[in-house]
């Protein structure tokens, strides 16, 4: 006997059963989202000032578009070294974040230690290999295997100049470290700081390391900083470097003790001084102040430097957890990194260029367009060189100990550019 039951057309039948799959699936999808949500992505980084704000945003609202809840871990200190010191101590408590803002050799020296998960899968499945300069993705790979996932590519030997200060004085942009210190001597007796740097030790460096680059060369700065060759390091070069370098000290202000990178910034965006060594991390506090490149103020590599690139990689190193659905938001974390979206956003707040090969920079304003350009020739033609200034070149026992040596010869107006010179081929061999 057939059933008492309505009997539904079959076509309704279906179209019920679609419906209840339907909202089957979107309970499992919201509840997945409910889950991944709960799922927390600590981040260490020290990108604390205005634009490295802005810019640390960006990622936070595009993983937390992913589903994931952000856990903030930023420590401040310009160039990172008090960040290191703090995540040193969450490792050795066994408990790292799940990501941290790590770069350079120091890379491999978290690799020695075991700590670092392989995202090769994202890396293998995106094909890293094809979206990166060989020089860059060598340095995210522990032991041949990605353990790290690059954001951008910051130039360091930038000269950042106040356009309003340069026209006061009817000078143009300088070229060579003559017209330097006379365009200096003109700013001075207007009564602007010429220079405008803050007196922490990797400021003076990588001054140095820009004034180094323009007085020496790209060979010279490689066979000193990268070969750490002995004669090199204490040669007739380095010491006309450390006279110039020296001679900038006479065209800073007083107050540049413990000043931050960018109030120093701040000193040029106002006017209150013409001209800034810093890497283009520096553009991101003009941007903040919604000042435009080209009319508010000047981008020049440091004089003498124009032919070649210092690069600075800004990276985050994975850590192994334990939790499976973390390591599911570690994954999903570097793949958004080299995303073309985050690539975009990121460097336009940043003041850096993107790192993923390819990406239309129309965007982007000229500074950036300049560095996009400087760094493919300077690719070509054997001018790109590592920062050592900023963790990209030696182990961290060398690049402290010179900080120090040019910290202190910065500071003493009794010390010799010999002896500094001297003091810098001994850093070398520190270990
Ligand atoms: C650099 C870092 C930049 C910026 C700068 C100032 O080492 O790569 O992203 O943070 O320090 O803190």
């Amino acid at each position: 006997m057939k059933s008492q039951q309505p009997t539904l057309s079959r076509h309704r039948a279906r179209t019920l059963r679609k419906t209840a799959y339907a909202l089957g699936a979107a309970a499992l999808l919201a509840a997945g989202a409910a889950r991944a949500a709960e799922v927390q992505v600590e981040v260490l980084h020290y990108w604390t000032s205005g634009g490295e704000a802005k810019s640390a945003q960006v990622l936070k609202q595009m993983l937390e578009q992913k589903g994931y809840t952000w856990k903030d871990f930023a420590v401040a200190g310009g160039a990172g070294a008090n960040a290191m010191t703090a995540l040193k101590t969450r490792v050795i408590a066994g408990n790292p974040p799940a990501a941290a803002q790590i770069k350079g050799p120091a890379i491999q020296e978290w690799g020695d230690e075991g700590v670092l998960l392989s995202i090769d899968d994202v890396a293998k499945s995106e094909d890293w290999d094809k979206l990166l300069p060989t020089q860059i993705s060598s340095i995210m790979k522990y032991k041949g295997h990605y353990v790290a996932a690059p954001v951008n590519v910051h130039r360091v030997n930038w000269l950042w100049i106040n356009a309003d200060a340069l026209k006061q004085v009817h000078a143009q942009p300088p070229a060579s470290w003559d017209d330097f210190f006379k365009t200096a001597d003109l700013l001075q007796k207007a009564g602007i700081i010429p220079v405008a740097i803050g007196g922490q030790s990797w400021q003076q460096a990588e001054t140095f390391e820009t004034v180094a680059l323009g007085v020496g060369g790209a060979d010279f700065y490689k066979k000193a900083f990268v070969q750490l060759d002995q004669a090199t390091l204490k040669g007739p070069t380095m010491v006309k470097a450390l006279e110039t370098f020296k001679k900038i000290k006479t065209y800073t202000d007083k107050g540049q003790t413990g000043r931050d990178w960018n109030m120093a910034t701040g000193m040029v965006i106002t006017g209150k001084a013409a001209m800034q060594f810093m890497g283009d991390w520096a553009k991101g506090e003009f941007t903040v102040a919604n000042k435009v490149a080209g009319q508010d103020y000047l981008c020049v590599p440091g004089p003498g430097s124009q032919n070649a690139f210092t690069f600075n990689v800004d990276s985050f190193a994975f850590f192994k957890v334990k939790d499976p659905a973390v390591e599911k938001g570690q994954k999903t974390l570097a793949s958004l990194l080299l995303s073309p979206q985050f690539q975009e956003v990121f460097n336009l707040n940043k003041g850096s260029i993107p790192v993923r090969q390819g990406m239309d920079l129309s965007k982007f304003d000229a500074c950036a367009r300049k560095s996009a350009a400087d760094f493919s020739s300077a690719q070509t033609h054997g001018t790109l060189v590592p920062s050592w200034a900023h963790d990209m070149v030696d182990t961290p026992a060398v690049e402290g100990a010179f900080y120090d040596v040019i910290g202190n010869y910065w500071t003493d107006d009794s010390e010799t550019a010999q002896d500094a010179a001297n003091k810098l081929a001994n850093a070398a061999k520190t270990n």
